[in-house]
Order: C-alpha cells, then sequence, then structure tokens
C-alpha cells in the first residue's frame, strides 16, 4: 500500500486535536516529522499518540526532508505563507490552517506557487462539513430557495476566548477573532451560496470585552496584553447581489440561537436557519404553503456526516492519493481573505471597501 508521509509544523491545539487524531485513521498516512520550536510539543505529541516522528525546531528542516510528502502548517497565522511557500519550494503538498494567510496577496502568492510546484494546497476550513450545511448548499443548488438574497452568518460565543498561545496579539496572531472565527463565519454562506465573488464590505471591529475577563471558559487574560479586535461585523455584498451580514464575537452579551456557527438565509420562494441544541441537529425552512407561512424542520435525509474534523482530513488525503481538487480549494480560501482584509480595511477607514 502506497502511504503518504506527513511532516506538521505547530504542534500546538489544532494539531492535537484535529490534524494528528484524524490522520491516525487513516490507513494509507504515516506522520514523520512533526516540528515546533518547543521541541517538548512534539515529544508529547509523540509519546501521546505512540508516534515514532523525527522532531525539529526549525520549519526549514522538515520542509526540506525528503522522507516527508506532504506539510501540515498549524503554527499562527503571519508564519502560513512563508512556511508554505518553503514547503512548496521542496515540493511537498500543503496542508494550511485557516485563516489561509494574513494578506489576499499572500494567498495569491500561496496558490501561484503550488501550481509552479504542481503540488496540491487546501485550507482548514471544515466548518462547511456540516450536515446542515451540506442539506442547505443542496437545497440552494435545486433552486429550492428561489433568488437567495439574503444570508446571515453568526458565532458569538458568550465567553470563549482563546487566552492561550497567542490569539490577543495583533502582531503574532495577524489579528483578533476576525482571523480566528471569521474565516469559518465567511466561507460557510459563501459555500452554502456557491459565490465566491464579493464586490464590496464594509465593516467594523471593537475591542469593547478587552477589560471582561471574568468566566472567560478557557481562563482569564491580561488586558494589558490584548491588541485585538474581540468582535467583528460586516456586511458583505456579492456581485450577484446576494447580501451576507456576517457576526463574529470571542465573548459578547448576546444569545446565539444555537451554539456554533450559525447560517440563515432568505430567498425569494423559501427561507431557512439552523436550529440547535445541537449543530448537527437540522434546519427550519420558512415559506408559503397552501397560502399560509409554514415552518417545517425537515429529516435532513441523509447520514450523519463524519466528524468535521475527519470529513477535512480525508478529503484532503484522497486528493492527493486519487489526484482530485481537494474539498476546500485553494482559491475560495483566499477570496474568504480577501474580504477578511477588506472588513480590516474597511473598520480602519470606515469607508466601504470595493473589490475588483
Ligand atoms: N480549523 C480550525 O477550526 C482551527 C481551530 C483552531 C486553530 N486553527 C488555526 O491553527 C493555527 C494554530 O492554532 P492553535 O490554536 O493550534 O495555536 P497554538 O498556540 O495552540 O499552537 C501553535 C503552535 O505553533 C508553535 N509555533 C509557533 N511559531 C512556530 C514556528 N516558527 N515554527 C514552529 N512552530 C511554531 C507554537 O509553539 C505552538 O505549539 C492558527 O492558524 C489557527 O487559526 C484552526
Amino acid at each position: 500500500m502506497i502511504k503518504l508521509r506527513i511532516g506538521i509544523i505547530g504542534i500546538g491545539v489544532i494539531a492535537n486535536t484535529k490534524h494528528i487524531p484524524s490522520l491516525m485513521k487513516i490507513a494509507q498516512v504515516e506522520i514523520v516529522a512533526l516540528c515546533d520550536i518547543l521541541p517538548e510539543c512534539c515529544e508529547k505529541a509523540n509519546a501521546s499518540f505512540g508516534l515514532n516522528a523525527k522532531i525539529y525546531t526549525d520549519y526549514r528542516d522538515l520542509c526540506s526532508d525528503p522522507s516527508v510528502d506532504v506539510v501540515h502548517i498549524c503554527t499562527p497565522n503571519p508564519f502560513h505563507c512563508e512556511m508554505t511557500l518553503a514547503a512548496f519550494e521542496f515540493g511537498k503538498h500543503v496542508h494550511c490552517e485557516k485563516p489561509m494567510a494574513c494578506t489576499y496577496e499572500d494567498s495569491l502568492k500561496m496558490i501561484a506557487a503550488s501550481k509552479k510546484a504542481g503540488k496540491k494546497l487546501t485550507v482548514g476550513l471544515q466548518w462547511r462539513y456540516r450536515d446542515q450545511c451540506v442539506y442547505m448548499r443542496d437545497l440552494v443548488k435545486q433552486g429550492y430557495f428561489g433568488d437567495v438574497y439574503y444570508m446571515k452568518s453568526q458565532q458569538l460565543r458568550g465567553r470563549r476566548l482563546p487566552a492561550y498561545g497567542v490569539y490577543t496579539s495583533k502582531e503574532k496572531n495577524g489579528g483578533g477573532v476576525l482571523m480566528d472565527g471569521g474565516p469559518h463565519s465567511i466561507d460557510l454562506p459563501m459555500w452554502i451560496a456557491d459565490n465566491y465573488e464579493p464586490m464590496s464590505v464594509r465593516g467594523v471591529i471593537t475591542d469593547k470585552m478587552r477589560y471582561s475577563t471574568e468566566g472567560n471558559a478557557l481562563g482569564p487574560w491580561d488586558p494589558q496584553n490584548f491588541d485585538v479586535e474581540d468582535s467583528a461585523f460586516a456586511l458583505i455584498t456579492m456581485k450577484n447581489g446576494l447580501v451576507i451580514y456576517m457576526e463574529t464575537a470571542w465573548t459578547i452579551n448576546m444569545i446565539q440561537s444555537a451554539p456554533g456557527i450559525v447560517v440563515s438565509l432568505a430567498g425569494t420562494k423559501a427561507g431557512a436557519d439552523m436550529v440547535g441544541p445541537q449543530m448537527n441537529t437540522s434546519i427550519r425552512l420558512n415559506q408559503i404553503i397552501n397560502e399560509k407561512q409554514s415552518i417545517t424542520v425537515p429529516t435532513l435525509g441523509m447520514p450523519p456526516m463524519m466528524n468535521m474534523n475527519d470529513y477535512d482530513i480525508t478529503h484532503w488525503i484522497d486528493a492527493i492519493l486519487y489526484d482530485r481538487d481537494p474539498a476546500v480549494l485553494p482559491e475560495q480560501a483566499a477570496a474568504v481573505t480577501r474580504v477578511m482584509e477588506g472588513i480590516y480595511k474597511s473598520a480602519a477607514t470606515g469607508e466601504t471597501i470595493f473589490f475588483e
């Protein structure tokens, strides 16, 4: 059996909770190298997952290792572009965590490097692979909703600011919640509508909750060491006229209808929103039936999806093994980065940002 040999850079939370466990479920892969500036993180992962991976502290050494076929990048955001470029230089395939990069320009460089190397590139936008999102997207494609003209994407966490790692540092993380929950919250409506063509964006970011450290599920943070946004709100207009309202917050005094990222949509024939208590429970359809407004909660009519992390990683590995497109196309992730960058620009200038 052909085995793909994987090297992972950045052995923190996402490597330990998504990449390593999901990769280990696939017979055709072997994790052969780990890299972190803190070698003890690699030692710990080797021990807890029963791996025997080589340990590097410099990502260039992992990227140039001829025994590595695929590089997974799980480091803080400002490293994504340079590490991806290094991996392509040495002819590896790359799975990069979200956000793809801190700027649209860097995202385009990553796509160009992938094409030049003739190797595949994907980005960890796994939230779209939940039953409800897949079901909504299928209904959009069937024309069930008619002309979809308004969507809302909401990820409001009551008190769930990642106080660990570098999340509260603009220099080390590239930004705050917009770089964290933002990529998923922007990608979901665009993926459900199958529309990655933004025309303009008006965005606002705030750090109003910087000093409200009490009761955070992920521990307290130091407000003096905090120079990022804790909430971001944006109105995104797509070239075909579709309007998307996006709200994402790490910590906010507002109760959301269901946990996770919730998407609602309105079309000319019907609408839908996601209902809890579990995010994979169902969607609620709203339409006129026999001249009366009716709300139905359909059985999703599909077997429960595998866990979204496993889906992301399995499809990625299959894309390499069977020479297919990855489930998350880099061009889609680049469009998400473009909108994210536009929100920051709009928030800084107070103006609507138009894309060409
Ligand atoms: N797809 C998702 O849903 C999801 C969820 C969480 C995090 N992420 C992304 O994963 C990335 C990492 O997040 P995390 O929560 O695991 O952070 P983390 O702080 O837990 O882990 C990052 C690791 O990278 C290491 N590191 C830092 N600089 C390095 C360098 N130059 N070379 C090698 N290692 C280096 C750190 O020592 C740390 O162990 C971020 O880009 C984040 O946006 C994605």
